[in-house]
């Protein structure tokens, strides 16, 4: 698919059919993933697949408790990956930051990449920073010193539009040579 309707394509697909989706175009999203950039190339990932559906629902029901309930759909999903975040162990010379403020931009742009690969194979998918972390991490055997950064739901979409971008005027949020204060910003 051309780069520009790929973009608009990629939603956040929070229905989803019966249709089961293959390891091999899951492994054609991670393999996406895999080919990010990341800071030092350091690459602080590893994605865990979740297409067990026992433990997909198990999962799933860490993404919901009593008052959140906008995650409810992640329970149709057909798999979900989480991407557990790995240790980086270069230091940043002469520089203030350090490579923990990298690695949720490196596992982000990872997210990126694996959503768009998917939603060029037609598949939807979400991606999901609420969830209880602790639970997640006990169901998939992470150990207690990891983080799991993100999951992404998956599965495919009932529906055969994508929904209108609600985005910023691109004269909000872009300016050419010096930053200038944008229109709407709240005092
Ligand atoms: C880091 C991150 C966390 C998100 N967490 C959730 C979530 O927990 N539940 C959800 O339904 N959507 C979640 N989203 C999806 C955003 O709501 C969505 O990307 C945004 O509204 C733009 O819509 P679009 O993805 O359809 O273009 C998350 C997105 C990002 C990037």
């Amino acid at each position: 698919m051309d780069f520009d309707k790929l973009i608009l394509q990629r939603e956040s697909v929070r229905k989803y059919t019966d249709k089961d989706i293959s390891r091999d175009s899951i492994i054609k999203c991670v393999e996406a993933a895999r080919l990010t950039p990341s800071a030092h190339n350091s690459q602080p990932w590893t994605f865990v697949i979740v297409d067990d559906k026992q433990l997909v629902s198990q999962v799933a029901a860490c993404t919901v408790n009593k008052i959140v309930k906008f995650n409810k759909f992640v329970k149709d999903a057909k798999a979900i990956a989480a991407i557990v975040m790995e240790k980086t162990h270069f230091a940043m010379i002469g520089s203030n930051k350090t490579d923990e403020n990298y690695n949720f931009i490196d596992m982000g742009a990872a997210a990126e990449h694996f959503c768009l690969q998917a939603a060029d194979l037609g598949i939807g998918t979400c991606i999901l920073g609420y969830y209880d972390e602790k639970k997640v991490k006990s169901l998939l055997n992470v150990p207690g010193n990891k983080r799991v950064g993100l999951l992404i739901s998956m599965g495919y979409s009932p529906f055969e539009s994508v929904r209108e971008k609600k985005r910023k005027p691109l004269n909000e949020m872009c300016t050419f040579n010096s930053y200038m204060q944008v229109k709407n910003e709240e005092k």
